[in-house]
């Protein structure tokens, strides 16, 4: 068994210290410290989109671009199964009715045919979740919209620096979404960030995450209803420097992603992720793999876990079966690829695709060890 973590997360060094102590002498600690502003033009070039709107969180920023885009009661708004809670339950704060649709069998990002399908006079948006750091179908997806006039808010919290055809996530859509929680592949312990090229649209975001402020206005006028979504200036400090680890940190994570997919695939039990081909930059948050069918799914996250492979884990059940929408308007369509992830699915988190060559072997062993006892497992999880 192995008994050494893998890479450890966050990574930080003396740039970060540095950062942190800049904010702290300079006294200017909230939101309107300037780090704010200068992370968010840079995040913004950085994704290709013309304007950034720091935030809390990841979710708060969902449902700024909600309210931002006059999504509200009595519309749909389609999102996919295999998300983060908060995907879904954005479009219920803000009143509207969340529309599960499948996913495609391959990427596990929203399926275009099924978007279509589920389409009616009530649709006003969709939420493509750029699962796993793998950019959603940004052909197809866009496309639908401007047919049926649909607002876009891409859900990029898994995408930090992915891009589809060399054209960033989080910059096709009307907003982009992204979360720099603990464990994101760029982090400040919580964060958001809004990123769009309307400026009606980022002006109005702006003035939601600020307590209706508008631009140029004082203090104490407030023209519109608002809150305080706004992130610290200490956040914006960290995630300076984080945003510059970024490039060098997707490509070893591409790299070891390669071995993996050959290493792990060449096993016969688990099945490495599908990348489409128009994808130029997987963000790899996570490393999915599907099983073969020999072992069912919890019993080898158990067996990878003995093992002593950290950070396997997988959803239990597509977003719809949580208890929450008991109580709230909804809609599910057939789902039968949503249902299939979260049976047979399960990832790594990006910290292992940070390791180094020999770390990622212990886990190719590690399967094998599973595979050529995976009868016996079977067979004593039975008794
Ligand atoms: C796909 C997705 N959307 C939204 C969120 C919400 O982000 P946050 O935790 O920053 O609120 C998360 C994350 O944790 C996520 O994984």
């Amino acid at each position: 068994m192995r008994r050494k973590p893998f890479a450890a997360w966050p990574v930080f060094d003396e740039t970060e210290r540095r950062a942190v102590l800049e904010v702290l002498e300079s006294r200017v600690w909230g939101g309107y410290s300037p780090k704010v502003s200068e992370f968010e033009r840079a995040f913004a070039a950085f994704h290709q989109a013309a304007f950034g709107i720091a935030a809390a969180n990841g979710t708060v920023t969902l449902e700024a671009a909600l309210l931002a885009a006059g999504v509200g009661p009595g519309d749909e708004v389609i999102v996919p199964p295999v998300s983060f809670i908060a995907t879904a339950t954005a479009v219920s704060r803000v009143g509207a009715t969340p529309v599960f649709t499948d996913i495609d069998a391959a990427s596990y990002n929203l399926d275009p045919a099924r978007v279509a399908d589920a389409i009616t006079p009530r649709t006003r948006a969709m939420i493509p979740v750029h699962f796993a750091g793998q950019p959603a179908d940004m052909d197809a997806l866009p496309d639908l919209a401007r047919r049926y006039n649909l607002v876009v808010i891409e859900d990029a919290a898994h995408a930090h620096g992915a891009a589809w055809r060399g054209r960033m996530a989080g910059s096709f859509g009307n907003f982009g979404s992204f979360s720099f929680q603990q464990s994101k592949t760029m982090t400040a312990g919580e964060g958001g960030i809004l990123l769009t090229s309307d400026e009606a649209l980022a002006e109005r975001a702006r003035a939601i995450s600020n307590q209706g402020r508008c631009k140029g206005g004082a203090w104490y006028e407030h023209t519109s209803l608002g809150a305080n979504y706004r992130l610290t200036g200490w956040q914006a400090a960290v995630l300076l420097a984080q945003l510059a680890r970024l490039p060098a940190q997707l490509n070893r994570r591409a790299r070891n992603a390669a071995v993996l997919d050959r290493k792990l695939g060449s096993t016969g039990i688990v099945r490495p992720p599908a990348v489409d081909p128009r994808v130029t930059t997987h963000g790899y948050y996570l490393y999915v793999l599907g099983l073969n069918g020999s072992i069912p799914r919890d019993l080898f996250l158990q067996a990878l876990e003995a093992e002593g492979i950290p950070g396997a884990s997988a959803y239990p059940h597509p977003l719809y079966r949580n208890a929450v929408f008991d109580a709230l308007p909804h809609r599910i369509e057939d789902c039968p690829e949503g249902e299939r992830f979260c049976r047979e699915c399960f990832w790594v988190s990006h910290e292992v695709l940070l390791a180094d060559e020999s770390d990622l072997d212990d886990f190719v062993r590690a399967v094998e060890k599973i595979r050529d006892g995976s009868r016996e497992l079977v067979s004593a999880a039975r008794v």
